[in-house]
């Protein structure tokens, strides 16, 4: 299959392509479009025939379901038994925006949409040209991250040709992501809201708009609990870059200290060393072969925006290891620190602590 490439930017949305793209995914085709957090692989969320091309396409296993996205809270009402007031409350406060919200399903969304599950996740993109692709393709686009599975998420329509050109109609490129993660995805099944990943609506955020305690899924925080995740996509290894990849984590000038000290040990033994790092300690780290800062360690979004293009960039890099910094887990340091640990298979270093050496990332917070 040939992709085409539409250009375009949310202040002029080129209104040609995006009825094509509508006319492509309401006749089950697959179309790639960006939202504020990441890239997404779009297809009709009301056809099972869609969702199953959007597995074959990312080679994503079919147990883990798809996200459900709309531009209008009355076409909620269409996909799920009953809207919780918690969900009103919520979409109230953060919709359109990066939040997914998980509710009991109609029959209207099949299972393969679903992964078999009775629930389905929801959420209303801000990205204006999401918004007016979903109106155009009737509604409902079922869009997981348009990345090949297993590897970063993508934040540039770069990285969705990489992983998808050949296997879907249409890309359109809307030049670089706002946020660089993606959504919080909150459980409103139960009594209890539970976030099961964590985003950029923080934990504080959704206790505040809901005025109680909301707790975060103990299984993405304990890599040692033994239980599986809520959220199924969440227990795979995920955004990991091909070499073997290790967090250090402690006091920032202790951190830098041991990173620098691995780094000349690798040097000895002739390992190629990448390092992530941040723009305040870049200069630290001359004597490894490739150096990449994420951001600014002053300014958490600006590590989150720039996570996953580093991640991605180190596969193009000719590496045997990457040593990367440990960030805050405060705010959305919560969802950074989630995905970098994944990236790594929890290996992280504890540095300037009692007991420093190789450890699960389970008992340190
Ligand atoms: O920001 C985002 O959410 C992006 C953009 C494109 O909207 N989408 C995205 O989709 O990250 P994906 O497929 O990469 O991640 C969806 C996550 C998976 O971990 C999946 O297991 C979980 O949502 N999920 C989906 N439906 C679920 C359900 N009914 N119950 C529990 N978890 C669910
Ligand atoms: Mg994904």
């Amino acid at each position: 299959m040939v992709t085409e490439i539409c250009k375009m930017t949310e202040e002029n949305i080129d209104e040609a392509a995006i009825e094509r793209a509508g006319r492509i995914l309401r006749g089950g085709g697959l179309v790639a479009f960006p939202t504020e957090t990441v890239y997404g692989l779009g297809g009709d969320a009301l056809q099972s025939r869609s969702s199953e091309k959007i597995y074959a396409a990312k080679g994503r296993p079919s147990d883990n379901p798809l996200i459900v996205h709309v531009c209008d809270m009355k076409d909620v009402e269409r996909i799920v038994k009953k809207i919780p007031d918690t969900a009103r409350k919520l979409a109230d406060a953060f919709w359109p925006g990066p939040l997914t919200m998980i509710m009991e399903k109609t029959d209207a969304v099949p299972k393969e949409t679903t992964g078999g599950l009775d629930t389905v996740a929801i959420r209303m993109p801000e990205n204006k040209i999401a918004l007016a692709l979903i109106r155009a393709a009737g509604g409902y686009i079922a869009a997981p991250s348009a990345n090949t599975s297993g590897r970063p998420s993508p934040t540039l329509a770069e990285h969705v040709t990489e992983d998808m050109d050949g296997k879907v109609e249409m890309i359109i490129d809307g030049g670089a992501v706002g946020i660089g993660l993606e959504s919080t995805i909150v459980d409103l099944t139960e009594e209890e809201p539970i976030i099961l990943r964590p985003g950029y609506i923080t934990q504080e955020m959704l206790t505040e708009a809901l005025r109680r305690d909301v707790e975060v899924d103990r299984t993405i925080l304990d890599a040692n609990s033994g239980q599986a995740p809520k959220a199924p996509g969440m227990k795979y290894r995920h955004y990991a870059p091909k070499a073997d990849l290790t967090v250090f984590a402690g006091d920032p000038e202790a951190v830098t200290e041991k990173i620098r000290a691995c780094v000349r040990e690798d040097k000895k033994n002739g390992r190629r060393v990448g390092i992530i790092c941040t723009d305040e300690t870049k200069a630290y780290y001359m004597e490894a072969d490739e150096v990449e800062s994420v951001g600014k360690r002053s300014d958490a979004k600006s590590i989150a925006h720039g996570l996953f293009a580093v991640l991605r960039d180190f596969d193009k890099r000719d590496v045997d290891v990457i040593y990367s910094e440990a960030f805050s887990r405060k705010g959305i340091g919560q969802a950074i620190m989630n995905r970098l640990l994944k990236a790594a298979g929890h290996h992280v270093i504890k540095v300037n602590t009692k007991e420093e050496g190789k450890t699960n990332d389970s008992d340190w917070k």
